[in-house]
C-alpha cells in the first residue's frame, strides 16, 4: 500500500495514548487523535502538528453512543476506511481503601461502561472501516492487573493488588473480548491483541510508575504495526507473551 497508514487512538489527549500517536506519527502514519473533550483533543494534536505529525483531533467519548457513531461516520467520509484502532481510552475508579467486595457498584458499572462496553462500542462502530483496509491492526489497552492467572497465583508479582477489583476485573474482560473477537477475525486480514503497557507515569499510572512514557506507548506502537506474520489474539507486554 503505498498510501499512509490512518490510526484512531481514542484517549489520545494525554498519557499513553498521546505518546503512541507521536510514535505512530513519527513512523509516517496519519494521526486520528480521538479525544472526548475537543478542545483538549485539538491541542493535543496542534502540539503532534508542531513537531511535523499529520494529525487530526476527532471527538469520541467511548461513554457515548452517538459520539462513537458521528466519529465513524466522519473517518468513513473523510478516508473511507481505517487501518489501525487503539482502544486506549480508560479510566481507574476504585477506592484504592477497600476490599472487592466493598467497591461500589457504581464503581463497577461505571468501569465498566468506559473500559469494557466503549471499547466493545468503539469496535464495532469502526470494525466495518477496519474490513477495508488490507491489514487492518485493533489494540486493546489491556493490563497486567487483568491476568486472571497471575491474580490467582500466589507469589505472581501482582497477587497482592486486588485494591483495584473493578479495574482489574474490567480488563480480564478486555483480555477475554480480545480472544473472542480474534477468533472471528482469524481468517480476515485483521488481528486484534491486547497490551499490557507496563505501570507507566501518567495522570493514572502516578509518578511512582516504573516506566517513561516513551518505553510505555512501544507495546501499542509494536502491536499497531505488526506484519502479517504477527500474533493475533495475544497478550503481549514489551515483546512478551503474559499469561491470561
Ligand atoms: N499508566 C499505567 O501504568 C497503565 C498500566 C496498564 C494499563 N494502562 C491502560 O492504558 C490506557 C491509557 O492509560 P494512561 O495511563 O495513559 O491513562 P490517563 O493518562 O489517565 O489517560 C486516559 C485517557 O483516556 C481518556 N478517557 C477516559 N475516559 C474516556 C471516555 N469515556 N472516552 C474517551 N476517552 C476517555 C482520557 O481523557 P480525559 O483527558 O478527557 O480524561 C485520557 O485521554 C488505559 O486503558 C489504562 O487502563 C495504563
Amino acid at each position: 500500500m503505498n498510501e499512509k497508514k490512518i490510526a484512531l487512538i481514542t484517549g489520545a489527549n494525554k498519557g499513553i495514548g498521546f505518546e503512541t500517536a507521536r510514535q505512530l506519527g513519527q513512523q509516517g502514519v496519519k494521526i486520528l487523535l480521538g479525544a472526548r473533550d475537543r478542545e483538549k483533543g485539538e491541542r493535543a494534536a496542534e502540539e503532534l502538528r508542531r513537531e511535523k505529525i499529520d494529525a487530526s483531533a476527532i471527538v469520541l467519548d467511548a461513554n457515548n453512543p452517538a459520539s462513537i457513531q458521528n466519529a465513524a461516520k466522519e473517518v468513513e467520509q473523510q478516508y473511507g476506511r481505517l487501518d489501525i484502532l487503539i482502544n486506549n481510552a480508560g479510566i481507574m475508579l476504585d477506592d484504592e481503601t477497600k476490599k472487592a467486595s466493598e467497591q461500589s457498584l457504581e464503581t463497577w458499572r461505571r468501569t465498566f461502561d468506559t473500559n469494557v462496553f466503549g471499547l466493545i462500542a468503539t469496535t464495532q462502530a469502526f470494525l466495518p472501516l477496519l474490513r477495508k483496509s488490507p491489514a487492518g491492526r485493533i489494540v486493546n489497552l489491556s493490563s497486567i492487573l487483568g491476568s486472571i492467572t497471575l491474580h490467582s497465583t500466589p507469589g505472581s508479582p501482582i497477587y497482592e493488588s486486588k485494591n483495584y477489583a473493578s479495574y482489574n476485573v474490567s480488563k480480564s474482560a478486555v483480555n477475554a473480548y480480545t480472544v473472542q473477537l480474534a477468533y472471528e477475525l482469524k481468517d480476515s486480514p485483521i488481528k486484534v491483541n491486547a497490551a499490557h503497557p507496563g505501570w507507566v507515569k501518567t495522570d493514572m499510572g502516578g509518578q511512582g510508575a516504573s516506566m517513561e512514557l516513551e518505553d510505555g506507548a512501544k507495546t501499542s506502537v509494536t502491536l499497531a504495526t505488526l506484519g502479517a506474520d504477527g500474533p493475533n489474539g495475544a497478550y503481549i507486554h514489551m515483546g512478551e507473551t503474559l499469561p491470561w
